[in-house]
């Protein structure tokens, strides 16, 4: 039985999305349906194709009551929606579906896990909603909510855990064969931990363990955890809200954390030998994974920052986009990124250019070298190693007043992003820098991922992301090259269509 909640939402999105013109989305970004979009939900593969939930309010391009959109694709890129398939339509979720994940049941079904938020009034009177975790069970399209919701609640947490920040569970399968949940709580102490539940039949959990706490580090309450192997080690994505910087990382307030470590499945033991920051631009968020049938670990995660919302106007039609897809491997003790390899069937040229020149502080465009919807590769080095130059820029979405900016320092060893100039008018943060180690020679690799409304720039082979949301007119198209001193670049270029 579909809800009037769930039938209003599909009749007014199927009505909505007729009124946003192709142009007014990015092309290979997924946006939501229509209104707003935060985290990625129930990322999974299920009956041969991809599936992408997402936290999603329908009627206005604001955060409000959450629902969970829906959408398929067979390539990563093309995305159909489907149906939104969840409202907040029950008592103990009357205040929101809050982030979740999908996992395949053995009968076939997909069962999905949602953070339930019901009604209540905290005793500091502020007024959080008790969070819970509850079960959808479907077919891929059609999802029923579980007689026996919720699944998880305060009575299954040990004393001394929140009721109130209790959330994003992501399920996986143990090698044993039984279902292991992991869910973000703030403790009493008022720092983020990931539990562990365990489960033999994904309907009845129990509790296991802290897998992970920030015993005073990185932030408060830890958001939408993730923990996958990868390439021989283990890896916990977390998204901490009230982050303080330290050095070059963790700028972003609500930020992303990186664990490197390795896990002991026995005892469920999680050592952490390195951390960093997973994006180093200004949008990025709450990134979930999914393990692709031929092999890759593949994280997508929300393309804003809490923070920095106010760059889109409610009264857009849409608010909100998906990262690409990003391929992950461990490289260095690192988590390196780079765009899923499908989006090289999305090649529509190629152009190239090689040893050409840059200097003397004029501005070089390249024939064949613009445009907004482009993967760009561009390999820096200084002409002469004994003079390295200052700054290297490349500025694109250009048509004065109109630009968006990354620049080098080699004396520096950073990295700068700035949208400054994209078309903003309001007072959010448009600049970040990265630090990237070894860069002091002048030598250093760009793959820009421009979309309509966004850019993802992944440095020296994915070993750092920077990742923005510009809201450019689409007529600045314009790509220049500049540096303050002699530089060489090797430039290629794909317009994706
Ligand atoms: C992260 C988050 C999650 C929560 C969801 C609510 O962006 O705050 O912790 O489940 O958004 O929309």
């Amino acid at each position: 039985m579909i809800s009037q909640a769930l039938r209003d939402a599909r009749r007014y999105e199927e009505i909505i999305e007729r009124t946003i013109s192709e142009p007014q989305r990015p092309l290979f970004h997924l946006t939501p349906r229509c209104g707003w979009m935060n985290d990625p939900n129930g990322f999974s593969v299920y009956d041969g194709q991809y599936h992408l939930f997402y936290q999603y309010y329908p009627y206005y391009s604001k955060w409000g009551p959450m629902h969970w959109g829906h959408a398929v694709s067979r390539d990563l890129l093309h995305w159909d929606y489907l149906p939104a398939a969840l409202a907040p339509d029950q008592l103990y979720d009357q205040r929101g579906c809050f982030s979740g994940s999908a996992i395949t049941m053995e009968d076939g079904r997909q069962l999905l896990m949602y953070t339930s938020v019901g009604e209540t009034t905290d005793p500091a009177g502020y007024d959080s909603g008790i969070q819970t975790q509850s079960i959808a069970i479907g077919d891929g399209e059609e999802y029923e909510k579980y007689e026996g919701n919720p699944v998880i609640t305060e009575a299954d947490l040990p004393p001394g855990f929140s009721r109130y920040d209790f959330r994003d569970p992501k399920m996986w399968r143990a090698s044993d064969g039984t279902y292991i949940v992991a869910v973000a709580n703030r403790a009493d102490d008022g720092g983020g931990k990931i539990l562990l539940f365990r489960s033999n039949d994904l309907l009845h959990w129990k509790y296991w363990k802290v897998l992970a706490a920030n015993h005073g580090r990185f932030g408060s309450m830890w958001e939408c955890p993730d923990f996958f192997g990868l390439d021989g080690r283990h890896v916990l994505l977390v998204s901490p809200q009230d982050m303080h910087p330290s050095g070059f990382e963790y700028h972003n307030g609500n930020g992303t954390l990186c664990l490197i470590g390795d896990y002991d499945e026995e005892t469920g033991t999680f050592t952490e030998a390195a951390n960093q920051a997973i994006d180093y631009g200004i949008d990025f968020y709450a990134p979930q994974t999914i393990l692709t049938p031929d092999g890759r670990r593949i994280m997508i995660g929300w393309m804003q920052n809490w923070d920095a919302c106010a760059i889109r106007a409610p009264s857009e039609k849409w608010a909100g986009q998906m990262s690409v897809p990003r391929e992950l491997s461990i490289k260095n003790g690192r988590l390196y990124q780079t765009p899923c390899r499908e989006l090289e069937s999305l090649y529509r040229d190629e152009v190239i250019h090689k040893n050409v020149k840059v200097g003397g502080f004029d501005e070089v465009a390249l024939p064949g070298v613009f445009g907004r919807c482009l993967d760009l590769t561009v390999h820096v080095r200084p002409a002469d190693p004994e003079k390295v130059f200052h700054r290297f820029s490349i500025r694109f979405a250009q048509k004065d007043p109109l630009r968006t900016g990354v620049s080098f320092r080699p004396h520096e060893q950073t990295v700068k992003i700035d949208r400054k100039y994209s078309g903003s008018c309001r007072a959010i943060v448009h600049q970040r820098r990265c630090l990237v180690r070894g860069s002091d020679n002048g030598e250093i690799t760009f793959r820009l991922i421009l979309d309509r409304y966004s850019v993802e720039i992944f440095i020296n082979d994915g070993e750092y992301a920077m990742t923005a949301a510009i809201f450019t007119d689409l007529e600045a198209e314009r790509i220049c090259f500049f540096a303050d001193g002699d530089a060489v670049i090797d430039v290629e270029k794909h317009r994706i269509g």
